[in-house]
């Protein structure tokens, strides 16, 4: 099945938009729920993929908790409705007002990732008069084997905290009674299409935890973080993730105590086959010897060509019964890299067509900018 967006909805809206078709989004949280029920895993959506609010509701609608990364995160979950418990947050520079909020708030924990951000943390929860519920996340030296700007978990990232230096953190939370150690937290990359960076993973926590449960340190879960990757060459052939390969590599991979939770932080895989951007051509440019197909999304609208040299999938939206052609499909935006394909093969393209950028609902709309004075896209739903 291919994209196929109403006529009307094409007319009535400004291009670009972000389209997202709340159907397939419905299908892949329900996928996700068949492959956890009756299993002790508890899912946070990590918001910094998609902000949408229209689009948080629906995934807060489904008992998923949220997994933030800064105070602004945490302000549209709680806006959504996320339950303050449900709310994680993560990242190497949260700030002291930041710190504040979640603690006012009573988030379910803070994932901490260094001891000097620890040390702060009980600082400020002992000025409130607080406990502050955190996991440690640990850097577990994994090689997801994807794009290197999305690896996270390897010893040259600034991520999480060295499994070195974890006992020295451990240490810090036994003597302090203003933070209270409820987890440990991995996350090793994006965009990872194979399981066996998430078995070496499952085999790293084991070993740690192996060693933990010998000094009595006592953890209520291992958060096993997002990185479950997403087909963007056929998005129509695949639109939901292979979540039975993940969960049951997890949850064979994991050696559980009784009454321990598995926690985990899809955000590409919940939202990126949902959303398209829809462009319009504004002109087929006639170049020496290639031609280009200028439309009027550009690397402000989605920057992930630019930045990652990703592939988003072009559709033609409409009559295809002509001619293929093959055009390099470019934005306006005043920088070279504002290319969203070369020599494309799409059906013959003229001004005032509607052309789609699949796969575009995680890290689209979140990564947008204004830079050269552009707005912002929109977003369309598909109800
Ligand atoms: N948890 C943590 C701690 C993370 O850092 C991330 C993503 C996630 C969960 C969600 O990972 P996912 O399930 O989406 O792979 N802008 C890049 C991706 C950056 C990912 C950052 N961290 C892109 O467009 O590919």
């Amino acid at each position: 099945m291919s994209l196929n967006i109403d006529a009307a909805v094409l007319a009535q809206n400004r291009t670009p938009f972000y389209y997202y078709d709340m159907d397939l989004l419905k299908s892949t949280i329900n996928e996700i729920k068949t492959c956890i029920a009756d299993k002790p895993v508890k899912v946070h959506y990590a918001i910094k993929a998609n902000g949408e609010s229209r689009i948080l509701k629906t995934i807060c609608n489904a008992g998923f908790g949220a997994d933030c990364v800064s105070g602004g995160e945490i302000k549209a979950a709680v806006n959504a409705g996320f339950a303050p418990g449900s709310i994680f947050y993560a990242g190497v520079g949260k700030t002291d007002d930041e710190i504040r909020l979640g603690l006012e708030l009573g988030i379910g924990c803070f994932n901490v990732e260094s001891i000097e951000e620890l040390q702060v943390i009980s600082e400020i929860a002992e000025q409130m008069h607080n406990v502050a519920p955190v996991a440690l996340r640990v850097n577990p030296n994994i090689d997801a084997h994807t794009h290197h700007y999305i690896t996270t978990g390897l010893e040259e990232n600034k991520f999480g905290i060295d499994m070195t230096a974890l006992p020295a953190a451990i240490d810090f939370i036994k003597s302090n009674t203003s933070i209270k150690l409820r987890g440990l937290h991995f996350h090793i990359g994006s965009q990872i299409t194979i399981n066996e960076p998430f078995e070496l993973l499952c085999r790293r926590i084991n070993a740690l935890t192996n060693d933990l449960y010998k000094q009595g340190v006592e953890l209520e879960f291992i958060n096993v973080g997002g990185g479950i990757g997403v087909d963007y060459d056929e998005p129509d052939a695949n639109p939901i993730s292979d979540f039975r390969g993940f969960f049951s590599t997890i949850l064979k991979g994991l050696n559980l105590l009784p009454g321990q939770e598995i926690h985990c932080e899809p955000g590409r895989s919940l939202v990126a086959q949902c959303g398209s951007l829809i462009s319009k051509v504004l002109y087929v440019k006639k170049g020496i010897g290639r031609k280009f197909a200028i439309i009027d999304a550009g690397m402000t609208d989605l920057i992930r060509p630019a930045l990652y040299q990703a592939r988003h999938r072009i559709d033609k939206l409409g009559n295809n019964n002509c001619p293929v052609e093959r055009y390099d499909v470019v934005g306006p935006v005043c920088e070279s890299s504002d290319v969203f394909g070369i020599n494309e093969e799409l059906p013959e393209l003229q001004r005032g067509d509607y052309v789609a950028l699949r796969t575009a609902g995680a890290y689209g709309s979140s990564m947008a900018s204004t830079y050269n004075m552009r707005q912002v896209p929109g977003a369309v739903f598909s109800e």
